[in-house]
Formats: C-alpha cells, sequence, structure tokens
C-alpha cells in the first residue's frame, strides 16, 4: 500500500502525534516541556504533511519553463530577448473504425502526419506526443517561432490563424479525427520533461509499430523500379519476376493500366521486347516513343498463317465460343481453304456448301459457324483478316518490331466489334508464341494484355492457359491486366506468379485474389481500402508481400 517514499514520512507523522498526546502514556515530561513538544510536535507533523502534499502533486507544480507566460490558451514562451515562442497544445482524438486493423490506422496516421507537414509554413512547427501519465491522450504540439522584431499581437493572430487552419483542414480531410483546444491548465504537465510523453512523428521510428508491409526484409529497388514503399523505400520488381508472367488486377480506376505502362517501359529499358495490346486505346498518352499501330495502320492477319491449323481452330474456338461440333467442322474447312491457299467469302462459301448437309444436325452446325466466323469475311472483318500483305507466324515477330521498336502498341479501340478484337489479338498472341516455339530464345517478349478477361470466355482460353504454363521456356511472357479475376481461368491465376493486387471492391473477386495468393490477412483486410495507385505485390523476388504505391505516369 505505501511505497518507499512515503513511509518515512508516515512514521514521522505517527511519532509526532505519539509525542503531543504522549503525556498520559509517559511521566517523563513535566507542564513547562509540554508546550515546546507540542509545538515541536505540530511542527514536525505540518511538515511531513506538506512533504507528502509536494510528493503527490509535484509533476504538476514542476514549472519547467520559467520566462513563460498563458494567455488566451497559448503558451508564449521567452527563448531570448528577441525570440519568442507561441505554443498551442491541441487534443487529437481519432475516431478510426477499424481499431484492430494496424494497416488502417497506420495509413491514417500517415495521410495526417502528411497533411500536417503540408501545411506548416517555415516559421511553424508541429509534433505530436502521446502521454499516458499523468494526463492521458494525444496531443498536436503547434509551435510558431515570431517574427525577429515583429508585434506580439500580429504573432499572435498569426499563430491562432495556424493552428485554426491546420484544424480545419485536418478534420475535412481526416473525418476520423477531432482536434480539441485543451485548457492552459494542462499545459505545464505536457510540456514539463518529467512527463514520459513519446514523440510519435516521425511515427515509423517512434511508435515501433511496424506495418505487415514493412516487415524486416530488404525491398530492392529491383530491374523495373514501380515505386515507394509506405516508408519511402524505392522498390521494383526483378526481370525474373516478368518471365515467371505477371497477372494485375483491381477495380475500375484503382491504376491497373498505369501500373503495366510502367512495367512495359521498364521492361523494354532491360531488353524485352513489349507488345501491348491496348483494348481501350489508353496506352499511347502514358507510353511516348512507342511505335503504335492504329486505324488504317493495323497490321493485316493471315488467318491461314498458323503453322499449326489445330491451334488455329483452337483460338477460333475460344474467340467465337464455337461448340465441339462447330469447331470439328471448322478444322475441315480451315484446311480446305489452306490447300486452296485462299481466305475470302467465295472460297469460304464454297467450301461449305461441299459440305455434305444430309442431317439436321450438321446442317445446323454448319449454319452456325457460317454465322460466326461470316464477319471475318466481309465489313471491318475483311480489312483485319486477309492473305495480302499480312502478318503470320513466320514473319509476325519482324513484322511488328522493327530493330529499333521494342516496344509497340496495337491500339485496338479502333475496331468496333468486341469479338473482332478478341480475335485479332488472339491471332497476334498465337503467332508470336508459334513464331518463337520455331525460333526459341531468338527474343524474349512480354505481352500485355489489358482488359483480359474480355479474352476469357467460359473461363477458359485454351491458347492463354497454354503460353502461360508453358512458353516461359521459349521466351513469351504474358502480363494480365484485369478488373475482374473471377471471369479468368484458374491456370493464369495459378501461373502468374507475379501478382500486383490494386484495390479490390467486390468480395468474389476478393476472395478469389486471396485464394490464389493465400494473402496475407492484415494486408487482406486492407484490399478494399487502398488508394488509386496503391497495391499489394507479391513475387518469386519478395520474401514479403509488400504494399506500393506506384509512380504515375504522366500524360503527355
Ligand atoms: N500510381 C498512381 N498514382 C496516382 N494516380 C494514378 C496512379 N495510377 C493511376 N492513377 C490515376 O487514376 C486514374 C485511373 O487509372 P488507370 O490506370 O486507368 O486505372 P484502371 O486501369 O485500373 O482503370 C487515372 O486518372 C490515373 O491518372
Ligand atoms: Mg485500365
Amino acid at each position: 500500500m505505501f511505497d518507499k517514499r512515503t513511509i518515512f514520512p508516515l512514521i514521522l507523522i505517527v511519532l509526532g502525534t505519539l509525542t503531543l498526546f504522549g503525556q498520559n502514556v509517559t511521566n517523563l515530561f513535566r507542564l513547562y516541556q509540554e508546550t515546546l513538544i507540542t509545538i515541536v510536535g505540530l511542527f514536525v507533523s505540518i511538515i511531513t504533511i506538506l512533504i507528502l502534499i509536494y510528493k503527490k502533486y509535484k509533476n504538476k507544480m514542476y514549472i519547467f519553463f520559467k520566462n513563460f507566460e498563458i494567455k488566451n490558451n497559448i503558451i508564449k514562451l521567452n527563448v531570448n530577448d528577441s525570440n519568442t515562442c507561441l505554443f498551442s497544445i491541441l487534443k487529437l482524438e481519432v475516431k478510426v473504425q477499424d481499431q484492430k486493423n494496424p494497416v488502417y490506422v497506420m495509413k491514417n496516421f500517415h495521410n495526417l502526419l502528411t497533411s500536417i507537414e503540408k501545411n506548416l509554413d517555415s516559421t511553424t512547427k508541429a509534433y505530436i506526443i502521446t502521454s499516458l501519465y499523468p494526463v492521458k491522450g494525444t496531443y498536436l504540439v503547434v509551435c510558431t517561432n515570431s517574427e525577429p522584431n515583429g508585434s506580439s499581437e500580429i504573432d499572435e493572430k498569426r499563430h491562432i490563424d495556424t493552428v485554426y487552419r491546420l484544424k480545419v483542414i485536418l478534420e475535412s480531410i481526416e473525418p476520423d479525427i477531432r482536434l480539441n483546444p485543451i485548457s492552459s491548465s494542462k499545459y505545464n504537465v505536457l510540456l514539463s520533461p518529467n512527463v514520459p510523453a513519446a514523440l510519435v512523428s516521425p511515427f515509423l521510428t517512434a511508435t515501433g509499430i511496424r506495418p505487415p508491409f514493412t516487415r524486416a526484409f530488404e525491398v530492392s529497388g529491383g530491374d523495373i523500379e514501380l515505386g515507394r514503399t509506405i516508408d519511402n523505400q524505392t522498390v521494383g520488381i526483378s526481370l525474373n519476376d516478368v518471365e515467371r508472367h505477371i497477372l494485375i488486377v483491381g477495380s475500375t480506376g484503382s491504376g491497373k493500366t498505369n501500373t503495366a505502362a510502367v512495367i512495359a517501359e521498364g521492361a523494354k529499358e532491360k531488353g524485352i521486347k513489349v507488345l501491348i495490346l491496348d483494348w481501350h486505346g489508353e496506352y499511347t498518352k502514358l507510353i511516348q516513343g512507342a511505335k503504335v499501330y492504329s486505324k488504317e495502320g493495323l497490321p493485316r492477319i493471315d488467318p491461314l498463317g498458323s503453322n499449326k491449323i489445330e491451334e488455329t481452330v483452337e483460338l477460333l474456338g475460344d474467340a467465337l465460343d464455337l461448340t465441339e461440333p462447330q469447331r470439328f467442322l471448322a478444322y475441315v474447312v480451315l484446311q480446305r481453304l489452306v490447300a486452296m491457299r485462299q481466305f475470302d467469302l467465295t472460297s469460304f462459301l464454297t467450301v461449305l456448301k461441299e459440305i455434305d448437309d444430309d442431317s439436321y444436325w450438321i446442317r445446323d452446325v454448319k449454319y452456325a459457324l457460317m454465322r460466326k466466323l461470316i464477319f471475318t469475311l466481309v465489313g471491318d472483318g475483311q480489312k483485319l483478316f486477309s492473305r495480302e500483305d499480312s502478318v503470320n507466324a513466320y514473319n509476325v515477330v519482324e513484322r511488328l518490331f522493327d530493330s529499333n521498336d521494342d516496344l509497340v502498341v496495337i491500339d485496338l479501340s479502333v475496331i468496333d466489334s468486341d469479338v473482332l478484337k478478341r480475335l485479332y489479338a488472339m491471332f497476334l498472341l498465337l503467332y508470336i508464341s508459334q513464331y518463337l516455339k520455331k525460333n526459341p530464345n531468338s527474343y524474349r517478349i512480354l505481352v500485355v494484355l489489358d482488359e483480359a478477361q474480355n479474352y476469357f470466355i467460359n473461363k477458359n482460353d485454351i491458347i492463354i492457359d497454354r503460353i502461360i504454363r508453358e512458353w516461359r521456356k521459349f521466351g513469351l511472357f504474358l502480363c494480365l491486366v484485369t478488373q475482374s479475376p473471377s471471369s479468368i481461368s484458374e491456370e493464369v491465376l495459378k501461373n502468374a506468379n507475379t501478382k500486383i493486387i490494386h484495390t479490390i471492391k467486390s468480395n468474389i473477386d476478393k476472395k478469389i485474389i486471396m485464394d490464389s495468393t493465400a494473402l496475407d490477412k492484415d494486408l487482406a483486410d486492407y484490399l478494399d481500402k487502398l488508394d488509386v495507385g496503391e497495391c499489394i505485390c507479391t513475387c518469386p523476388s519478395k520474401k514479403a508481400q509488400i504494399l506500393i504505391k506506384i509512380k504515375k505516369k504522366s500524360e503527355f
């Protein structure tokens, strides 16, 4: 109950009191001595009580700064004759909904500190302290230095303005935060050196909180710089990560296309040829110096230019969603067209006519196939798919990449029909894969497939699945970009070893990503709270999943 410091004075009190009333206990004292003893006793008791009170209230009575006055809740400290310093202390109350999630708290805190920093001028300093004893809480201390030879009234007004502005700005930027002035009686306590208050800004070193993404491991700049970690280390991925295929996911507007552009440019600088299949025509704005094929300039594709006709059939099957009988019939038709070395409406119809349709089902299959293939032979399709002066599996790389063009953008947005876009892009991909199989490692090529969900009908796509499973060894790597991981195949989720995950709002998509990446629990909670451009990156070269703010590419 009593500690060492109070027991001694207590004994003194007891002794004093006993002495005071001790006449009845002992006959040693005479009357004239009694008055003296009473006075001594009283004196000892009063002194002891004063010592106790002093000890109890010592901290509160401690005045650290001698030269100060408190006015209007502002503490004015005279550092020397020409220099004064004005302090205000505001109590900082945070209502974070999810207090248990350290990442969320960290992020709020980080935003707060950045906002404070941005809103201070050169004469003002601010810091945050946390005190547990004797007054509990976290406080923002704002301190303004007086202008040399400035009048104290103007200084005071400037200080109040600064504090008020900070309060308004912070409360509107961070609605969970309240900043309330505290009464000046607490100032001495908080500014006393005896108060065990921790300076918590800069927070990363002072609070001791290590968020999951800054766990003690080296984040290397890597071969391709992507951006920065939250504690401002430069971070990137290695070429090996690119060669293990990349999947970039995130809701619309989360920053995927920007990230893919950063990677594409980085890969190019490291000597990989990059082909971007640009579904919406966004990359031309983001990447400078790329070779862009658009409008009339889109290279024509020879639909019979494959070195393996079965793979063309697979492609048509995937892109046009053909049934098994339709695939079979497509195979027969294609073989005949190859033999005729012709691909146009007339030859196609001639070949179809030659096929016996004595049973109902064959007739159904025939007409369904015709309906699905016909628009590759007329209108826009006719311009894109033709044998003359066209790209095939033997010339595709030389045709797309001149010796100086290492980064090529195919602007698919100029093609109106989604089916044609898909078909066109898939033919390029197929021919590149066939080229590289014939000439293994003649080139290393990264193909960026934006809006990749558009290439997956029925959730599987034989060509893409095969490339992602087997084509690394031939030098073909994929970067698939999608807002809808639930629409793409499991092969892709499994085999894209480098995953860059931007914010995801949909619960289904979130679950798929969590399952396929074994996402750290703390980070998973954070998935729907990431800002634009922030992502969680998991790749073979990193020991842990990390949070990265991707650098923003400027549009030009
Ligand atoms: N790392 C980033 N930092 C800041 N802003 C970004 C970043 N990435 C993208 N943005 C901005 O966000 C918007 C959407 O980006 P975008 O890459 O097109 O997203 P998505 O492809 O996911 O729809 C664009 O206006 C872009 O300028
Ligand atoms: Mg996009």
